[in-house]
């Protein structure tokens, strides 16, 4: 496989593996706790925040920088002639003997080879403090004696990444670097922070509530707080000064660029090996000294730093431990057991905000965002969820509207008025009560963004009967300033417009929340929300069919959408896919929907999400239009709505389609040719170029997509066919008919559930016999079982 080039999986899946570091663009992992966490590339670039990526970051980060990826967390390593190099090749690409990097589950260790120096650097967080942890291993390959400095360095942000940004004349009048003899350590911190969006408006009058610390375990001989001291008049990373030099200007600052940069000497005698330690964190800014130094003295001790790491290792076992499957595709295999589990993990935590992509300075979370990547930690961890469902809520007005996105430190946002943005909290609050079995949830209460509060029944409620009292004459909902699709966002700003997509998912809504309120015993509400579902169908069946497909949307000027009466933008998938899911298509319509979409839509990479592309603005549709043809929501093959297609096609019972639209779109395949795809082979980018632009086949914006998550749990509920329901594990596969059959072992409500799957007639879906320990069931829903109790299930298909 020409993967190979530049890596490979490892035998047990759970590093990707690169060889070279030449990759066609940096290719990143995440360290994290959660509150600290870090963007780290194969050459050891990226930048460090503490729960907000624009609020309080602690290291800086280049956009559109030349060279890329810069800057980093370095180490530096300078012999007695004046040669040095860097431990993770950036920034100062020698021609080394050895490159190797394995992006791990929650770490990344680069090993390089110079001058008969090995060196290998670890990058993680610990679990339970808020800093980053180098562990090095130097080992002198040579049968000299060798005498080394090392200079250990980040660039400091310091607060608000964004003011830094635009702001940085005057935003640097008020950083404070200084080093603390007593503590061996360097301490930062900024007399100033911005903690709203107005910004530059507002002059805050705050400091920072954060304390840097960067120290390291290496006697200390001299540092720079500077960056221009460490660094020097016209160079770059690449060739500092202070390394060149061979000592530190002893720089502390009080105005200017900020710096940590630690230097310190090691002799080597001939093979002999060395480990030390250096600690990027943060401490609340209060009491800083007392509290950063204990953790500075734990961490310090090689001890403490192995049991943590080892605390990092354990968790992410226990967190892929369940779902385990084995198909007959290995690389559905990789993504399932583990690494869109762990992509699910990143996007639930980081959002599309924290990513090389989107810069961690705008976004904040977004509330549909959000309320789908719940599908991920819902499979391990339920509690968290169900807390950050709360959060969530806290974000709805009494209204039912919500905020579209927040921002984690200020608790502010914007509201926008898309028109699906509130509807993602049922489906997130029922995802919860299928997987838990929790319906006391139900009962619990979370504050509203403009005061009082509400249980979370009233808040799933609230934002159903928002939706249903923004519809047009035609009982349809109103497209507005956008829907899932950011980029449809002049096709109905004046209210006239509807959302062909939005009136599907609603529908969805709608059916699902009916379901739920029946079960409780609220059967007037189920039954209202019925007949809404039924009015709405009806309208998208008497106004929306073309003749072969969906439109996708009607427009403030009377035009329409995804249609066969355009000539750019004929047909949408999600209209196709969703008329499936939420059930409203009529049985003919929902196949010939679904044949359309593939012959219209399909590429050998998988669906696109509308085509042909736009070639021309249309200001009366919006972004989408203006942006190249065959890239982003203009005819890309978008990976979110692939998901939604595979899901749909399962729906159908086409298990072969499925599947030949879920290999496609698989990064691990996707990456054959890795020069033209250019992102990381292990998690799914946004979307891959289609055919429609010259780059076909190359992807964009890696890991912070919906499509991992999506992705992730097509594969295990609907193709694996193995969800949850209120009443217990259903198993309902959809598989290629050319399968054998398969094996999944699932934890579902403290019970395990050992699956074994057969196909010896070679069908794409139909359950005809279940066991459980050896005895039939009726139906294809597991019984439930006590904690801890372990069930052996066969499932015949045919
Ligand atoms: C981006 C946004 C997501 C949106 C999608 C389609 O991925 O983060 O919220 O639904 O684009 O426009």
């Amino acid at each position: 496989m020409a993967l190979e080039k530049y890596g490979r999986f490892s035998d047990d899946g759970r590093e990707f593996i690169i060889t070279r570091p030449d990759t066609p663009a940096p290719w990143v992992n995440y360290i994290s706790n959660t509150r600290y966490t870090g963007i780290v590339s194969h050459t050891g670039g990226g930048f460090s925040y503490w729960m907000d990526p624009r609020d309080s970051r602690i290291t800086r980060f280049r956009y559109n920088s030349l060279p890329w990826d810069r800057p980093g967390r370095y180490i530096y390593v300078r012999e007695l002639d004046g040669e040095y190099w860097s431990l993770s090749w950036q920034p100062v690409p020698k021609d080394l003997d050895f490159y190797e990097c394995r992006h791990g589950m929650g770490y990344t260790t680069i090993t390089t080879e110079y001058r008969n120096l090995r060196g290998e650097i670890t990058y993680f967080v610990p679990p339970d403090d808020d800093l980053e942890i180098w562990r090095i291993r130097l080992q002198n390959k040579s049968y000299e004696e060798r005498r080394l400095s090392l200079f250990s360095f980040v660039e400091l942000c310091l607060g608000h990444a964004l003011v830094d940004l635009i702001n940085q004349p005057n935003d640097q009048h008020f950083n404070i670097v200084k080093y603390d003899r007593e503590h061996k350590a360097i301490y930062a911190t900024k007399n100033y922070w911005v903690t709203y969006k107005e910004a530059t408006v507002k002059q805050p009058n705050q400091a920072w509530n954060k304390y840097v610390f960067f120290t390291t375990s290496l006697p200390i001989i001299s540092h720079d707080g500077s960056k221009d001291a460490f660094i020097g008049k016209w160079r770059s990373e690449s060739n500092p000064e202070g390394v060149e030099r061979g000592v530190l200007a002893e720089t502390d600052i009080t105005a200017g660029d900020a710096c940590a940069a630690l230097h310190s000497e090691m002799t080597l005698g001939p093979h002999e090996e060395a480990d030390f330690i250096v600690l990027l964190g943060c401490v609340d800014a209060e009491g800083y000294r007392d509290k950063a130094h204990p953790i500075i003295q734990k961490y310090l001790d090689l001890r403490n730093v192995e049991s943590s790491f080892a605390d990092v290792k354990r968790y992410w076992d226990s967190y892929l431990s369940s779902p385990q499957v084995e198909t007959p595709d290995q690389n559905m295999n990789l993504m399932l057991n583990t690494w869109a589990k762990r992509q699910a993990w990143v996007t639930f935590n980081m959002n599309r905000n924290a990513g090389y992509y989107h810069g961690g300075l705008l976004f904040g979370v977004g509330m549909r965002d959000q309320c789908q990547d719940m599908m991920g930690p819902l499979l391990a961890e339920p509690d968290t969820v169900a807390d950050r469902l709360l959060e969530v809520l806290s974000h709805q007005f009494t209204d039912g509207s919500t905020l579209h996105n927040y921002f984690k430190l200020t608790g502010q946002g914007e509201k926008t008025g898309h028109s699906d943005t509130p509807l993602w909290l049922p489906l997130a609050i029922m995802n919860y009560l299928k997987e838990t079995g929790d319906f006391a949830f139900l009962d619990k209460t979370a504050p509203y963004q403009d005061g009082g509060e509400g249980d979370v029944r009233q808040h799933l409620e609230r934002a159903i009967e928002y939706t249903l009292s923004n519809l047009t004459p035609n009982h349809l909902p109103k497209f507005g300033p956008g829907d899932w699709n950011d980029t449809l966002d002049y096709v109905g700003r004046k209210g006239i417009g509807e959302s062909m997509w939005v009136a599907e998912f609603l529908c969805f809504i709608l059916r699902e929340s009916a379901d739920l309120l029946e079960r409780i015993g609220a059967a007037e509400k189920a039954t209202y929300y019925r007949r809404e579902y039924d009015l709405i169908a009806r309208a998208l069946n008497e106004r929306c069919w073309d003749g072969e497909w969906y439109i996708r949307g009607t427009r403030d000027d009377g035009g329409v959408v995804g249609s066969s009466k355009n000539t750019e933008g004929r047909i949408f998938m999600n209209a196709q896919s969703w008329a499936v899911i939420s059930g409203i298509a009529l049985p003919d319509r929902a196949s010939q929907a679904m044949d359309s979409a593939y012959r219209l839509l399909g590429t050998e990479r998988g669906p696109q999400i509308l085509a042909p592309a736009y070639r021309h603005p249309d200001p009366g549709v919006g972004l989408a239009t203006r942006c190249v043809p065959g890239k982003k929501e203009n005819g890309a093959i978008f990976n979110h709505v692939a998901a939604w297609a595979i899901l749909a096609e399962c729906v159908l019972g086409n298990g072969n389609r499925a599947y030949e639209y879920y290999r496609q779109t698989m990064p691990n395949n996707q990456a054959h040719d890795p020069d033209v795809y250019k992102m990381e082979p292990y998690v799914y980018s946004e979307y891959v170029t289609s055919p429609e632009h010259e780059t076909f086949g190359q992807a964009s914006h890696s890991w912070l997509t919906g499509s991992g998550v999506w992705m992730l749990r097509d594969g295990l509920d609907y193709i694996l066919g193995v969800r949850p329901t209120y009443d217990g594990l259903m198993i309902d596969p959809c598989i290629p008919s050319d399968w054998d059959g398969f094996k999944i072992t699932r934890r579902f409500r403290g019970a395990i559930y050992e699956i074994e799957v057969k196909n010896p007639n070679h069908v794409q879906k139909g359950v005809k016999r279940i066991e459980v320990n050896g005895k039939e069931i009726t139906g294809n829903v597991l019984p439930l079982a006590t904690e801890g109790e372990l069930l052996r299930v066969t499932c015949i298909l045919g």
